[in-house]
């Protein structure tokens, strides 16, 4: 076995770094479009510098391009990069950003390099154990450069997935870590943000995948899915060993948006409720008309027992994870942090002036994503990449009272 690189991390150990809070200050080289689109960041965002790698070769002038980079840090960075804290680089796999590295440490400054850069970020997971009780076992599922959640529900051997993401090597990998016999892959709704793992992993375990058939055609192009699929239909019960999972049909994000309710406790929200905000209503392109069919969705929500705990889909942000890491709430403490579920509480004409005075940005990739999720267009690696950069935006912007 060879030694670890001491001046290479692996997106893991920057993770671990990143989550413990330690000081460190990244050097971002892709270009500005790439940063613009997302950085990494741990509970934390560290000081960031984005600088493209061919406007340092350039300005460093040299042949060599370690040289380049140290005449130019040496003189130009001497006031911008801090001395005695670790500078990470990072570049989109991790190739230039080794040469920014090295020349950085021949300038005297202590840079470490991210082994496959962004790309190697872009498919991280990290797994936290929500439940772990004899008989049941729920797993959070987080990958980090998204901020997309899933969910692993494991019952004397039974499971079921929920809103897998596109690696789903990584979920064969752990239920076969875990001795779990993977029975069902549930999508709480066709996503637009991020290229769905359902089908793929259901074909790859030999399980059923479910989605509720109005999410089976495509809002805007009006074509329906190509992508074979069991409908989910509301107060469906889905059976892990000896736990209950119920569906609850709660369209307001999309048509078929779906919740699943485990053992009357567990709220798997998916698009719904988020932490620090809900959903927005207008990717389908129907903001208006589909704003009453959320706020009714979320009045359903809100009726359940206050001290059910909320998990969603998506993070909006690391830091809304708690002290443990995991990112959910109480019912109870939402209705009252959570500006968006206040403002359901209220009247469907306030509840729709509110929404449509907070919608963020269309990403017009969103369309082909929910493409690629009915089967309707198959991206090779490259463009699921492209698809997929930078954060998810299926949130009203957050305004988290926590
Ligand atoms: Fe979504």
């Amino acid at each position: 076995m060879t030694a670890p690189d001491p001046f290479e991390w692996t997106v893991a150990a920057l993770k671990n770094h990143l989550d413990a809070g330690e000081d460190l200050f990244v050097l971002d080289v892709r270009n500005r479009e790439e940063f613009a689109a997302g950085r990494v960041e741990g509970r934390t965002a560290p000081p960031t510098l984005n600088i493209p790698y061919f406007e340092i070769l350039e300005a460093g002038g040299a042949d060599d391009l370690v040289e380049a980079v140290k005449i130019y840090a040496g003189r130009d960075l001497a006031d911008k990069l801090p001395r005695g804290k670790p500078i990470v680089t990072v570049c989109a796999r991790g190739g230039t950003s080794a040469i920014v590295a090295e020349g950085l440490r021949a300038a005297g400054f202590p840079a470490v390099n991210v082994a496959g850069g962004t790309q190697a970020w872009g498919s991280l997971y990290t797994s936290l154990a929500l439940v772990n009780s004899p008989a049941l076992k729920v797993w959070q599922v987080a990958r980090p450069a998204r901020g997309c959640l899933s969910y692993l529900v494991a019952c004397h051997g039974d499971a079921l997935v929920i809103d897998p993401l596109r690696h789903t090597d990584w979920y064969v990998s752990f239920a076969r870590r875990y001795g779990l016999l993977i029975r069902s892959v549930l999508d709480t709704h066709a996503h637009a943000d991020h290229l769905s793992g359902g089908p793929a992993l259901a074909k790859a375990v030999g399980a059923t995948y479910h989605l509720h058939p109005y999410d089976a055609i495509h809002p805007i192009d009006v074509l329906p899915a190509t992508i074979s699929y069991e409908p989910l239909r509301d107060r469906q019960i889905f059976n892990v060993g000896t736990s209950r999972l119920e569906v609850l049909h709660i369209p307001g994000h999309t048509l078929g948006n779906t919740a699943f309710l485990l053992d009357g406790k567990y709220l798997f929200s998916g698009d719904s409720l988020f932490v620090g905000s809900i959903a927005r209503p207008d990717l389908g392109g129907h903001a208006e008309a589909w704003t009453p069919l959320h706020h009714d969705s979320l009045r359903r929500l809100m009726a359940l027992p206050d001290d059910t705990l909320v998990l969603p889909g998506h993070a909006a942000s690391p830091g809304e994870a708690g002290a443990d890491g995991v990112f959910g709430g109480r019912l109870g403490g939402l209705k009252r942090s959570n500006e968006g579920l206040r403002k359901a509480a209220g009247s469907g004409k306030e509840f729709l002036a509110y929404i449509l005075a907070s919608l963020p940005e269309f990403p017009p990739q969103y369309v082909e994503i929910k493409r690629a999720n009915l089967g309707l267009i198959e991206p090779d690696e490259d463009r699921a990449g492209e698809l997929e950069l930078g954060k998810n935006v299926c949130a009203l912007e957050s305004r988290c009272a926590k």
